[in-house]
C-alpha cells in the first residue's frame, strides 16, 4: 500500500480492508492523509459492498491480498479460509467482471497467492511457475481453489489477471503469530520459542519490500494470463533462522551470547507441516528485471529495529483475543 501511495501520486489508490484481527489502521497513519489514498472497510464477502466500491471508484486495477493467511488458524477453522479465500476471491473476480464489461483493455486484476499451493518438495529441487498444485493444509487448499478460480476466469471470460504465487514474507508491521514476529515478540519478552517438530523445515524468507516491488513489477509489466513465482533465493531451517534471530537480537538488546537460545523449546508438530519450500524466481527475473534487494541480514536486522521501537504497537496487537489464541495454538 505505502509503495503504491508514494510511487504513483498520481493513481488513486482505494484500501479495502475489513479489519480482522490482523487489519491494522495504525500500520498505514503515515500515509493516510495524502490525496491519493482512500480507505474504505469493507469484506470481500459483502457482493452488495464491493459492487457500490467498484461502482464509486471505477478501478483500473485490482491488486488482490485480502486473504485469511496463517496456516495454524485454518487448521482451527478451516471454514473461514473457504469463506474468504475462496467465495471472497470469487466475489472481486465478478465484480470486476460486471463492471469492466467486457472493455478489458487497460485492466488488470493482479492476484497475490502463495508457494504452499504447490505442497512440500523433498531435499533438492524447486518450485516454479508449472509445478503442479499439491496443497496439504485447509488455508494451501483454498489458496490453490481461488488460484484456480482466477485462471478460469481470463480462460472462461478473458479478464485479464495475472498471479504471483511468493514465499515466506518478513518484515515491519507483520502481525506476531507468524515465526519471525512472533519469535521476536517472545524474546523480547523473555518467553519460550516454540519450535514445531525438529526444527529442520526449510522455508524462503523476503523482505516484505521486496514482494511489494515483485507486485508492481508484475502488474505493470506481467504478461497478462501469466503467473510468476516469487521467492528470496533464501533457505532457512527454522532452527537455523531461530538461532540467528537470537543472535541479532541479543547483540541489539544487549544480552549475553547466547542467552536468547535458551529460550528454545521444541514443541508438538504442525499437522500436514510442509518439510521444505524453496522457489526458482528465474522467470520474473529474466523477463521483467526483478531481484530481492536487502540481503536476509539487512533484512531482519530493519525488521527487528522496527519492532524494538514500536513495543507500544506490539502490545496493542497482543492483548485481548491474541492470548487466547496463544493459549488455543500453544497451550
Ligand atoms: O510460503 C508462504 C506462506 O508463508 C504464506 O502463504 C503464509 O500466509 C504464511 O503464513 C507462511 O506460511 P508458513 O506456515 O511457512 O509460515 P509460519 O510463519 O507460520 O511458519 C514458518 C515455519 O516456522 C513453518 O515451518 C512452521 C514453523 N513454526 C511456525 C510457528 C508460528 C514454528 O516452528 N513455530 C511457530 O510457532
Amino acid at each position: 500500500m505505502r509503495l503504491f501511495v508514494t510511487k504513483y501520486p498520481h493513481y488513486h489508490i482505494v484500501n479495502l480492508d475489513a479489519l480482522t484481527y490482523a487489519g491494522n489502521l495504525e500500520n498505514l497513519r503515515d500515509i493516510d492523509q495524502l490525496p491519493n489514498y482512500s480507505f474504505c472497510k469493507a469484506d470481500i464477502l459483502d457482493t452488495a459492498a464491493i459492487d457500490a466500491i467498484f461502482t464509486e471508484h471505477q478501478p483500473d486495477a485490482v491488486i488482490h491480498l485480502a486473504a485469511e493467511s496463517h496456516v495454524d488458524r485454518s487448521i482451527l477453522s478451516p471454514l473461514d479460509f473457504v469463506y474468504t479465500n475462496v467465495i471472497g476471491t470469487v466475489n472481486l473476480l465478478n465484480a470486476a467482471k460486471k463492471h469492466w464489461a467486457g472493455h478489458f483493455e487497460g485492466k488488470r486484476f493482479h492476484h497475490v497467492s502463495t508457494d504452499e499451493v504447490f505442497g512440500a518438495l523433498g531435499n533438492t529441487g524447486l518450485f516454479t511457475e508449472t509445478t503442479s498444485y499439491d496443497p496439504h493444509s485447509p488455508y494451501s487448499a483454498s489458496k490453490a481453489s481461488s488460484d484456480h478460480f482466477v485462471r478460469a476466469y481470463h480462460d472462461t471470460y478473458g479478464l485479464p489477471i495475472t498471479i504471483t504465487n511468493c514465499s515466506n514474507n518478513y518484515g515491519p508491521n507483520h502481525f506476531p503469530e507468524k515465526l519471525i514476529p512472533l519469535f521476536i515478540n517472545n524474546i523480547i519478552n523473555r518467553k519460550p520459542l516454540p519450535v514445531y517438530g525438529d526444527g529442520l523445515y526449510t522455508r524462503d524468507w523476503l523482505y516484505v519490500i521486496d514482494h511489494a516491488v515483485a507486485i508492481d513489477t508484475v502488474l505493470h509489466d506481467g504478461k497478462t494470463g501469466a503467473t510468476y513465482a516469487v521467492g528470496g533465493f533464501n533457505e532457512w531451517t527454522n532452527i537455523d533462522l531461530v538461532k540467528l534471530l537470537c543472535r541479532l537480537m541479543d547483540e541489539k538488546l544487549g544480552r549475553a551470547t547466547c542467552e536468547s537460545e535458551q529460550q528454545i523449546t521444541y514443541v508438538k508438530d504442525r499437522p500436514g507441516h510442509d518439510r521444505r519450500y524453496a522457489i526458482d524466481a528465474t522467470k520474473i527475473n529474466t523477463e521483467l528485471g526483478w531481484k530481492p534487494s536487502v540481503t536476509f541480514e539487512e533484512g531482519l536486522s530493519i525488521t527487528i529495529d522496527w519492532y524494538l521501537q514500536n513495543t507500544a504497537w506490539l502490545q496493542n496487537v497482543t492483548s485481548g483475543a491474541y492470548t487466547e489464541y496463544y493459549k488455543k495454538v500453544y497451550g
